[in-house]
């Protein structure tokens, strides 16, 4: 069986891209399991998996526990809310007891960048990223370009835009080093003030203007506009932002060849995306959730493996 070049998970750009192809190829086969009557296998009956949130989540949190539980692991589930950590525990601490009782890996969701590199470094266990504040969400970036490469077929060529609330995203830096590794080219697109001041240095096109964006892409990332990570104001209303940076269907079908149009969630409705194109056949919005489990499982499996 090939092998991961990691141990863990920490971000897309510690991967390879031999490494992104190891994961699709082992998530089609997951994809074709989950897809059966009996979805169960027993690849992880005898691993102990540990998911540690420290931020909220509805996607990441229950694909990777369905992930896990399609594997046969053993599941332990870790809220920060109405954990000890309101009584003065570090992450060490936490992580070191959950560890002692026998856990093998950790899939952590945390506030701060780093956070999964930090503890990977200091604990005995495989530690996967499951998004670190607004550096890196390595696995939403790899069912992203899996389901990419589902609607499309092979990345390479592909000109995919990622538009919105760039320098809040952590799917957008993750998206950037995936989508280059699998071949494709990246434009960024949003406002100036949610545009990091360096967005060139990582090889991106970039754009301030959605309609040109949408001339040249073959797929849109819509991204959420990060409210709870702005400490002051980077367009003058919602509204603002919505007339010039949410796709509308008006929009979509002004760009002269069809586009796919894809979200990370959770959705602002009418804010980065109207319903009318979120719910229409452009959208492979709940497919890239479908994917999740399958590429979640992949990851799973071939670290544990590794
Ligand atoms: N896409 C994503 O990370 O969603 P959640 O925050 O709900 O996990």
């Amino acid at each position: 069986m090939s092998q991961l070049s990691t141990d863990h998970l920490l971000g897309i750009k510690d991967l390879t891209p031999e490494d992104i192809q190891l994961i699709f190829k082992t998530a089609d086969q997951f994809k074709e399991v989950i897809n059966r009557p009996i979805k169960k296998v027993p690849s992880l009956r005898d691993i102990t998996i540990a998911n540690l949130f420290f931020e909220n989540s509805t996607r990441t949190k229950l694909s990777f526990e369905l992930a896990e539980k399609r594997l046969s692991a053993d599941v332990l589930n870790f809220s920060a809310s109405g954990s000890s950590l309101s009584k003065g525990e570090t992450l060490i601490d936490t992580a070191n007891n959950i560890l002692a009782m026998k856990v093998d890996m950790i899939v952590m969701r945390h506030p701060n960048p780093g956070a999964a590199e930090f503890l990977s470094r200091r604990v005995k266990a495989t530690i996967i990223n499951a998004g670190d504040g607004t550096h890196e969400h390595p696995t939403q970036a790899l069912l992203d370009a899996f389901s990419i490469r589902e609607r499309l077929g092979d990345l390479s060529g592909k000109k995919v835009a990622v538009v919105g609330d760039i320098l809040h995203s952590r799917v957008a830096l993750s998206n950037v080093f995936c989508l280059q590794k699998a071949g494709a080219e990246v434009m960024l697109c949003g406002p100036r003030t949610l545009m990091p001041l360096h967005a060139e240095s990582l090889g991106v096109k970039v754009s301030y203007r959605l309609e040109e964006a949408l001339e040249w892409c073959d797929v849109a990332n819509m991204l959420r506009v990060q409210k709870e990570r702005m400490d002051k104001g980077y367009f003058p209303s919602i509204r603002e932002y919505a007339m010039q940076y949410g796709l509308t269907m008006k929009k979509l079908k002004a760009a002269s060849r069809d586009i796919v149009i894809m979200h990370p969630g959770p959705i602002n409705r009418g804010v980065e995306i109207t319903s009318e194109v979120a719910d229409s056949d452009y959208s492979i919005i709940l497919n890239q959730v479908e994917n999740g489990v399958a590429i979640r499982m992949a990851v799973l499996y071939l670290l544990a493996n590794t």
